[in-house]
């Protein structure tokens, strides 16, 4: 495995990989992985010639008072991990060489980065459409993996690469929890004991509200009252953020579950934010 960190460089090899007719597979991440990065990598090998995954703790996407310097890191672990995952090259830039003093290009999806986390974190998504076009242009990826945990990440990167052309698949993979349910995340070590004992319920919520549609409640407005009660009842040390219905491809909000939606949810427990999200309906 080779380890990169200056973007030219990375460029001219992806580059020449692309003029061999090599399949370059991307998977964009910030490090400290779990099984839920593993995964995509694991995805992502099997179908390319080359694997580039990236570790860059993207600072265009934290807020002011986000948790930017409490981000975990363990670059030896994470570049070991990269190995046995069979990663090709490891990008692992310092954010100088990412970020001209005098950077002034930003990539913006308005109508995806309104609702859920972008309501919280208004300058987020900005930063990850940008950084992920520039991942996007100086790998020049035939497919690209994203998890579906971040749903409307997700979903904002799909229509941004729709609608610049982008000549690339962008390919969503299913969450991957503990297995008391728990969404694997890398700022799960940021939780107290006692909050990584209630967090399984983030996930319980989710299921109790699939139920309850399937049990006959159609409108978002009941779902998320009694989805709230749940949590204040099952986690009282957080503080909900969103428990919002929305459209999958959209995020738009929904008044009504008809056929397809997503249920998505964000908590604030001390030192961390969580999220989660279901399918509902279809
Ligand atoms: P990061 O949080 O490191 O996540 C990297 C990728 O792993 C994302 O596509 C994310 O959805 C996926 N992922 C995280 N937890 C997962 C889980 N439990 N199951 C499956 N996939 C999971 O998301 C980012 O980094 C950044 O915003 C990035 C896209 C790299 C841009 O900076």
């Amino acid at each position: 495995m080779n380890i990169i960190n200056d973007p030219l460089a990375l460029q001219r090899t992806c580059l020449n990989w692309r003029s061999e007719g090599l399949v370059v597979g991307l998977v964009p991440t910030m490090g400290y992985f779990h099984a839920g990065h593993l995964s995509l990598m694991d995805y992502a090998r099997s179908r390319a010639d080359r694997l580039v995954v990236s570790l860059f703790v993207n600072p265009t996407q934290f807020g002011p008072n986000e948790d930017l310097s409490r981000y975990p890191r363990d670059p030896e672990r994470d570049a070991a991990l990269a190995r046995e995952h069979g990663v090709d090259l490891l990008f692992t830039p310092e954010p100088g060489v990412m970020y001209a003093p005098d950077h002034a290009t930003w990539v913006e999806v308005p109508t995806l980065a309104r609702g859920l986390c972008a309501a919280s974190r208004p300058v987020h998504f900005r930063g990850v459409a940008t950084v992920v076009s520039k991942l996007f242009l100086l790998t020049l990826p035939g497919f690209a993996v994203f998890g579906e945990k971040d749903f409307q990440q997700l979903a904002l990167i799909r229509r941004m690469v729709r609608d610049l052309n982008f000549p690339l698949e962008v390919v969503g993979r299913p969450i991957v929890r503990e297995a008391d349910g728990l969404a694997l995340s890398s700022r799960n070590v940021n939780l107290t004991p006692e909050e990584r004992r209630a967090a399984p319920a983030i996930r319980q919520g989710l299921l109790a509200a699939a139920d309850w549609v399937r049990g006959g409640v159609r409108t978002s407005g009941e779902l998320t009252t009694r989805l709230r009660a749940f949590y204040a009842e099952r986690l009282p040390m957080s503080r909900l953020d969103y428990a919002e219905i929305v459209d999958p491809d959209s995020m738009e909000p929904l008044a009504e579950i008809p056929g397809r939606a997503l249920l998505a949810v964000a908590l604030h427990m001390s030192r961390a934010r969580l999220i989660d999200n279901i399918l509902l309906g279809d």
